[in-house]
């Protein structure tokens, strides 16, 4: 599913919409340069799940752990700075049992991070952003279909291809 993400307001609501329909546990990686917009998704998916404290970034911390509804908790992880996969061995990961994982660089961890159910690429265009979500996992691609209902009718969430209907050749 591609998505044109035309300012930040459109990223929140994307947020909001994964937040909604994802299932438990969810594993994503969020993928893009810098400054694509990878913290903000996670930040605004965290506000939808109810967080109301700071919303830190992992940055140097590499990790961040936030109790959600109940016993359910998610991370929030930023591995731009780690040395190798190996460092996420400290980080105690799999004893976390965690219901949502919002993974930034995951390439930076390969090996040491659970398998994906949705991966979720952001790149910069024009003065928004473009995402394009694939899924990992039979719950990823699940997701994706209940998704596309919301989609469908939540007008700051443009498919990417409406504004490229091919034309016949005159
Ligand atoms: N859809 C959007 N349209 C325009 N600007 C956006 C959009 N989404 C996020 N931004 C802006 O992009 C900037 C960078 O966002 P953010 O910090 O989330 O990027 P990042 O991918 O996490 O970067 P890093 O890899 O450095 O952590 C912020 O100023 C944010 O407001
Ligand atoms: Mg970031």
């Amino acid at each position: 599913m591609r998505l044109e993400l035309s300012d930040v307001d459109a990223t929140e609501a994307l947020a909001n919409a994964l937040a909604r329909t994802q299932p438990t546990p969810a594993i994503v990686y969020l993928h893009g340069d810098l400054g694509a917009g990878k913290s903000t998704l996670a930040r605004a998916w965290l506000r939808a799940l109810g967080v109301t404290g700071a919303i830190r970034s992992p940055t140097y911390t590499l990790v961040e752990h936030y109790p959600l509804h109940g016993a359910a908790r998610a991370l929030h992880l930023d591995l731009y700075r780690i040395a190798g996969a190996g460092e996420l061995e400290f980080l105690a990961l799999d004893d976390a049992g965690a219901d949502l994982w919002l993974v930034e660089w995951p390439e930076r961890g390969v090996g040491a991070l659970p398998r994906a159910d949705l991966q979720v690429d952001l790149a910069v265009r024009g003065a928004g952003r473009d995402a394009v979500l694939s899924p990992g996992s039979p719950a990823g691609t699940e997701w994706l279909a209940g998704l596309s209902k919301i989609v469908a009718c939540e007008p700051l969430l443009t498919p990417a291809d409406r504004n490229s209907v091919q034309l016949p050749d005159p």
